[in-house]
């Protein structure tokens, strides 16, 4: 198996994914039926830049398309309004029509800036994901959510606008650093806990693999989390229902980035880990979910070595002082945000989450002290 393709159909729209190896070297054959006229623009970031562009950029010539490349500063400050500007002048600048399509090159920070440029630019062009962080490979490339952060908070200004085409070439993996790596693999057992407990004991058996670079292995997981993706958005674009049982851990996951202030201590997938381990907390102290499960997603995520409390671990984690208070009151952020109900994603098993708004403030507020203690 080198790579395989899946399709999301979307109303009115649908587009292709292709997962595997050597799909960077495939990538000018792949785009240039996509073109209107032979050229594009490569939009990746510096570390990106530094391990993968030359072969992206030799594809693109051999294909006979000609390009040009912004490379951006790295990084979740980058996802800003004053990038977002820079980066819509300099298209302006090339003399980018309609008809063209764009690409983004890189994690998801830059997916989401290039995805809301694209989306914005001359009211809308069309851009490719190649997406070349797991994270980026399993969770953002896919779905059509694009942005950029503002001071309070994350992801607040941005649109649905989705790609017309997606390359996650597993090789791009290599380059990438372990720890970004474990923080994808977060999102990976997100799709397991949410709807596939099959998925979670096959991750039981082959995750580190994931991680120590087994291609097979890396394309199937990428396969199987894309597809469990399509399916959400495929019935919840706008994220009307369904699609927030994608946000299980987070909730929980984005007080605590918060209180990180979104540095380097804690990395999303980190935070997704954690919070996972709370959601199942949560539902055991709510009497929805059988105690073993939780222990063994907490096992689970232990063994992959992904943090899975705040206090008295080795991870640079348990060095924020947070009080549960101040978390809980993160959470409540969120209810501004989704109209004055704070949705829960709780799980009556692993591979069996669902939404509830009726969760009481001092459970909660109890299972973020217990993960403190
Ligand atoms: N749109 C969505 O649906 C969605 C879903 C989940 C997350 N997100 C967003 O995605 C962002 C996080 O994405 P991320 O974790 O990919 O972060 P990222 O894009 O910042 O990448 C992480 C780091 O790895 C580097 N990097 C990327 N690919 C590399 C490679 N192949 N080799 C070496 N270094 C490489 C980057 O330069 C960066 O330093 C957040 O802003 C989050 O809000 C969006
Ligand atoms: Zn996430």
């Amino acid at each position: 198996m080198l790579s395989q393709k899946i399709t999301v159909a979307l109303e009115g729209h649908h587009y292709d994914i292709h997962v595997g190896q050597g799909l960077l070297d495939q990538a000018g054959d792949l785009i240039a039926p996509l073109l209107a006229q032979p050229r594009t623009v490569i939009i990746t970031d510096k570390n990106v830049a530094r391990h993968q562009l030359l072969r992206l950029e030799s594809s693109l010539t051999q294909a006979e398309i000609t390009f040009d490349t912004i490379i951006l500063p790295a990084g979740e400050a980058t996802k800003s309004f004053e990038q977002l500007e820079k980066l819509l002048d300099q298209l302006l600048g090339l003399q980018l029509n309609r008809e063209d399509k764009i690409i983004a090159f890189g994690g998801g920070v830059i997916g989401d800036l290039v995805g809301f440029a694209a989306s914005i630019y001359q009211r809308g062009i069309g851009f490719i994901q190649i997406p070349t962080t797991l994270l980026a490979q399993v969770d953002s490339s896919v779905g059509g959510k694009t942005g950029i952060n503002r001071p309070l908070g994350k992801n607040l200004i941005g649109s649905f606008h989705q790609p017309d085409l997606v390359l996650s070439d597993i090789d791009t993996l290599d380059s990438l650093p372990k720890r970004q790596l474990l923080s994808g693999y977060a999102e990976v057992v997100k799709y397991a806990l949410i709807s596939d407990d099959k998925f979670f004991h096959w991750l039981e058996e082959n995750g580190s693999k994931i991680i120590t670079g087994d291609p097979d292995i890396r394309t199937e997981a990428i396969l199987t989390c894309c597809r469990a993706k399509a399916v959400v958005v495929a019935e919840d674009e706008k994220e009307k229902g369904a699609r927030a049982l994608l946000n299980l851990g987070h909730t929980f996951g984005h007080a605590l980035e918060a209180e990180a202030g979104y540095s380097d201590r804690l990395l999303h997938g980190e935070a997704v880990a954690v919070g996972m381990v709370m959601a199942f907390d949560l539902s055991v102290k709510m009497g929805r979910c059988p105690p073993e499960d939780a222990v063994k997603v907490r096992q689970h995520l232990e063994r992959i070595s992904l943090p899975t409390r705040i206090a008295k671990t080795n991870h640079p984690l348990s060095q924020i002082k947070m009080t549960a208070e101040r978390l809980f009151n993160h959470t409540r952020q969120d209810k501004k945000q989704s109209g004055g109900q704070v949705t829960f994603v709780l799980l009556s098993g692993i591979g069996k989450a669902f939404l509830s708004a009726d969760v009481k403030a001092g459970d909660v507020r109890q299972i973020f002290q217990r993960a403190i203690d």
